[in-house]
């Protein structure tokens, strides 16, 4: 049992009396992808062995040469200079075993007292708290690009849609301002998640705790987590905070992907209400007229990369019985590429909304052909004393009469228009106009003009509040 095998994993061959095989090494093995949380691995384990000094576990020698030795780590880690090895399995070894490697003796007691189980759960977590930070600032950015086109465009009137049929006039900055409350939603429950995956499961072990005198608050508080996870083997098994990270991932997704659709839609020559900057376009290779919206098409495309990402974390999760499995290694792959697609797919947006250049004429146009202020007859109608279903049904007719002669409401004459009701006078013609429709609306909520800038000044005031109280840790 003691003969030195070559191909064996130190950290736990000791049991076995063969070596792994190549292909189980290379299915169980994790350094492919994991090696990403090295940082944050680091960072743990400098936690880890500050407490293990601080009750007494490990002396301040030991504590001195395993900082020593992971500023060294760190420093290779960034600048690229580490060959990850596959005989050591997953990032948490082969960091331990170069740890050994630098320093000896000392490298081989920062395990005391921990367990892989605990480190990945903490290694994620941290991972994932500064994932989300950086979601959370581009979530803002685009914010600010959406509030500052809605300001452009806060009188700019364009159909407002039910069923993709013509229903109201609305303002476009009205339009552009439900996004921001869609991001500005994404937001909120990523700060929501964020305080569980704040919290720290080091110091769970393997699943049962540890018979050494830790001290978990401290880590904790090292380490920036607002508390400890209160049950060892919850702390192993737990994931809930992945899942619902990659759910508000998923959300995100879904609302850029209702905006690219627009954006797509908006900007064939059949809407025509739209261009996009060229440079976030691509052309045909056999059609020399084409422009594409390719970066939105790709978008709303790579919403279903994240939607299966929450799916398969579920499915993680659903069968495991406690506590630690190996099935959580397949956390990470989901976990990084929802954090990739949505950071890259932020960022680009955020740079291509200020190069939305919006076609007036055609938005007024389009809503001007739809009967879009047929309920603002009937409205008038109500104010001069009809009741709100004789209103309607009144102006039912008028768009009938228009729809067969092939004009609009405010085609008609006053005799004509007083024929349908006695209550018409010619001040109806000042509610038939567009303008004069979207601006009746003021209310908190409403498409006015006057509204729209209220709210963009809200918003604003939202977010330069929020960015003053910065990062949580
Ligand atoms: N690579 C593993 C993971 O990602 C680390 C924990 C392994 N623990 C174990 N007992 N095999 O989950």
């Amino acid at each position: 049992m003691t003969e030195h095998h070559p191909k064996k994993n130190e950290a736990w061959s000791g049991r076995f009396t063969e070596p792994i095989a190549e292909l189980v090494k290379r299915y169980t093995g994790s350094i492919g992808f994991d090696q990403r949380l090295a940082l944050v691995d680091i960072e743990g384990s400098l936690a880890h062995a500050e407490m293990l000094h601080h009750v007494g576990l490990i002396s301040a020698a030991d504590l001195a040469a395993i900082e020593a030795g992971m500023a060294q780590i760190r420093e290779d880690v960034r600048a690229g200079r580490i060959v990850w090895s596959e005989e050591l399995e997953d990032v948490h070894m082969n960091i331990e075993r170069r740890l050994t490697e630098l320093i000896g003796e000392a490298g081989k007691r920062l395990h005391t007292g921990r367990s892989r189980n605990d480190q990945v759960a903490t290694d994620i977590r941290l991972w994932l708290r500064g994932a989300i930070d950086e979601i959370g600032a581009a979530l803002t950015t685009l914010q600010r690009a959406l509030l500052d086109l809605a300001a452009a465009h806060a009188e700019t009137i364009l159909p407002g849609f039910t069923h993709l049929q013509v229903a109201q006039p609305v303002t476009y900055g009205h339009h552009l301002l439900a996004y921001v409350e869609m991001f500005s939603r994404d937001a909120e429950r990523l700060a929501d998640c964020r305080k569980r995956v704040n919290r720290l499961p080091l110091g769970a072990a393997a699943l049962a705790g540890t018979t050494f005198p830790i001290d978990r608050e401290r880590v904790a508080r090292r380490l920036g987590f607002d508390g400890v996870c209160r049950n060892s083997l919850d702390a192993v098994a737990d994931r809930d905070f992945a899942v619902e990270f990659v759910a508000a991932c998923a959300l995100v997704m879904t609302h850029i992907s209702r905006f690219s659709e627009e954006i797509v839609l908006w900007m064939s020559p059949q809407f025509g209400f739209i261009d996009l900057a060229d440079r976030y376009c691509t052309g045909s290779s056999i059609m020399p007229q084409k422009k594409n919206p390719d970066v939105a098409e790709l978008a709303r495309g790579k919403s279903g990369r994240v939607f299966g990402h929450l799916m398969a974390l579920l499915t993680i999760l659903k069968g495991q019985p406690l506590a630690y499995n190996k099935d959580n290694q397949e956390d990470k792959e989901p976990l990084f590429d929802s954090v990739d697609t949505v950071l890259a797919t932020l960022r680009i947006f955020a740079e291509m909304v200020p190069g939305i250049h919006v076609h007036h004429e055609a938005m007024r146009a389009a809503a001007l052909k739809g009967f879009a202020t047929a309920t603002d007859l009937a409205d008038y109608l109500v104010r001069a004393g009809v009741a709100f279903r004789d209103a309607h049904e009144t102006v039912a007719r008028a768009v009938l009469l228009c729809v067969e002669r092939g004009i609009d409401l405010t085609d008609l004459s006053l005799p004509e228009l007083q024929s349908l009701s006695g209550h018409i006078q010619a001040d109806v013609y000042a509610v038939l106009s567009l303008e004069g429709s979207v601006a009746a609306r003021s209310h908190i909520g409403a498409t006015a003009p006057m509204r729209v800038r209220a709210e963009i000044a809200w918003h604003r005031a939202r977010l330069d509040a929020a960015s003053e109280a910065g990062p949580k840790s």
